[in-house]
């Protein structure tokens, strides 16, 4: 491992020499055109490479969990921003499941809402682009994470000693029954459905990141039909996805975003060495579920994550700043980045036929595209993901595609204020820094109160 260090390159040659120093390696290209180059998923298509990954917003109704005025703002500037296909956050399935009281919730209630939102955005992009944009829904309930109004009521799939502590509940919390989780089929189920009337392309059942269903791969320790062995681990998610699929038809698809390392010790992470004790990095069972999941319902592009925000977050979105009170990341930004490229790499191998959309390039700031570029003509990946990168500068796009550049002024700084606003709870969420007039005074709702009770 190198020592921790904040972006200071200059130049794509600093990048390399980097990287050189670091016995670490990147594809480059300085074809950049082939980011904008249209990609075949079957029956959609995508008039380009990029990807605005699934970021909450935290801004609904609190009743009513509908999209709010801010939501539409974000979603607007999202498919004004170019990109092909626009990953919609992570939309609760049931109302126990929100991570916070302004987490979106697609219902029959709100459903002309949600039909609106839908319409506006692929409208935005057919008005500046003259494109048609491919949209796709993450469904989640946030299990260990639930804060359904504001206090933690998590549903715990298995006892993890790290993250029970973390979550605040000890050995004897009860966890989630199997009975209550083939009810949550249903509500998944439902959710997909409302996605397709109102008008996504594709749905996702999210499966990253640590929440009910990332948490179920994990569950070595559960008894039961939804623990211990690989085939009951994935038997949620498996099934689920099977389910919606097939009742939403050929219209519709059901995709993945699935976490690929969840870096608990074994038995207690997904993607780590079968050895007690162990947490490095294995992807044979990853591999083999990402497979089946698309043999099984004909995915046409896969998604994936790796790490644990809470205890890893430099894995999944390598940063400058770590959120108030959080330690220095024990690696440098680019051993995360290249980690999550390859794990990427062997994605896309495992999976031939299908696009893989990548992230985690956000800390490279305006050196993005030529990697970015260098991945896809080695087939590392065929779609390039951005998260935060989608805040802070959505026209990023419009940019690499009509000039093969970004302009380094607009770019994220990796700060992590938006995470902070996610971890706070009660602003919504953008970029306090590249959208300062809405975004600053969310980002101070939160840390004002974090003050007066005397957090970090
Ligand atoms: C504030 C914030 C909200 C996020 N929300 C989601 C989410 O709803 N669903 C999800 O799968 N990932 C979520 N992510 C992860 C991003 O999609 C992405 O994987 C990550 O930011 C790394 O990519 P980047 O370097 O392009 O930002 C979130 C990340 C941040 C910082
Ligand atoms: S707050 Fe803005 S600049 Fe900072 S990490 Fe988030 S998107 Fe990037």
């Amino acid at each position: 491992m190198s020592e921790f260090e904040k972006f200071k390159l200059k130049d794509s040659s600093e990048l390399k020499a980097k990287l050189a120093e670091m016995g670490l390696e990147l594809p480059f290209s300085s074809n950049t055109a082939v980011l904008g180059e249209s990609v075949d998923l079957g029956r959609w298509s995508l008039p380009n490479r990029f990807v605005v990954q699934p970021m909450e917003g935290i801004d609904a109704d609190p009743v009513t969990s509908a999209p709010s005025d801010l939501t539409f703002r974000r979603y607007r500037r999202f498919a004004e921003g170019g990109a092909g296909l626009i990953w919609f956050e992570a939309a609760v399935v049931s109302k126990d499941g929100k991570s916070n009281p302004r987490q979106l919730m697609i219902t029959e209630e709100n459903l002309d809402i949600w039909k609106r939102l839908v319409d506006e955005t692929r409208q935005a992009a057919r008005d500046k682009w003259g494109h048609e944009v491919v949209l796709v829904l993450q469904l989640a309930h946030s299990g260990r994470w639930s804060k359904p109004e504001g206090k933690p009521v998590p549903v715990i799939i298995h006892h993890n000693p790290v993250l029970d502590k973390l979550a605040g509940v000890d050995a004897s919390y009860p966890l989630v029954s199997d009975s209550t989780l083939d009810a949550m089929k249903d509500d998944f189920a439902l959710s997909g459905r409302l996605a397709a009337r109102a008008g996504f392309d594709g749905v996702e059942m999210k499966a990253v990141h640590g929440y009910l269903t990332g948490e179920m791969l994990c569950a070595h320790t559960r008894e039961g039909r939804y623990g211990g062995s690989y085939e009951n681990r994935t038997r949620f998610v498996r099934e689920c996805s099977a389910g919606i699929a097939s009742e939403l038809g050929r219209e519709h698809f059901v995709t993945a975003r699935l976490t690929m390392h969840e870096p608990s010790i074994y038995p207690y992470g997904w993607g780590v060495q079968a050895v007690a004790g162990s947490r490095e990095l294995c992807l044979d069972e990853p591999l083999k579920f990402a497979r089946e999941l698309v043999d099984l319902t004909s995915m046409p592009l896969f998604n994936y994550s790796i790490g644990y925000p809470r205890t890893s977050p430099y894995m999944n979105r390598p940063f400058n700043n770590p959120i108030a009170g959080a330690a220095v990341p024990p690696e440098h930004p680019l051993e995360g980045i290249v980690r999550f490229q390859n794990v990427g790499r062997e994605l896309q191998k495992a999976l031939p036929e299908v696009p893989v959309v990548t992230a985690a390039l956000g800390w490279l700031k305006h050196l993005m595209p030529e990697v970015a570029a260098g991945l896809v003509e080695e087939d590392w990946c065929r779609l390039i993901g951005q998260g935060r990168g989608s805040f802070a500068y959505p026209d990023s796009v419009a940019d690499i595609i009509r000039t093969g550049n970004m302009d380094p002024k607009k770019c994220c700084l990796a700060c992590s204020l938006c995470s902070q606003i996610m971890k706070d709870v009660l602003g919504c969420n953008g970029c306090p820094v590249r959208d300062p007039d809405i975004y600053r005074k969310e980002l101070k709702k939160g840390r004002e109160a974090a003050r007066e009770k005397g957090l970090p």
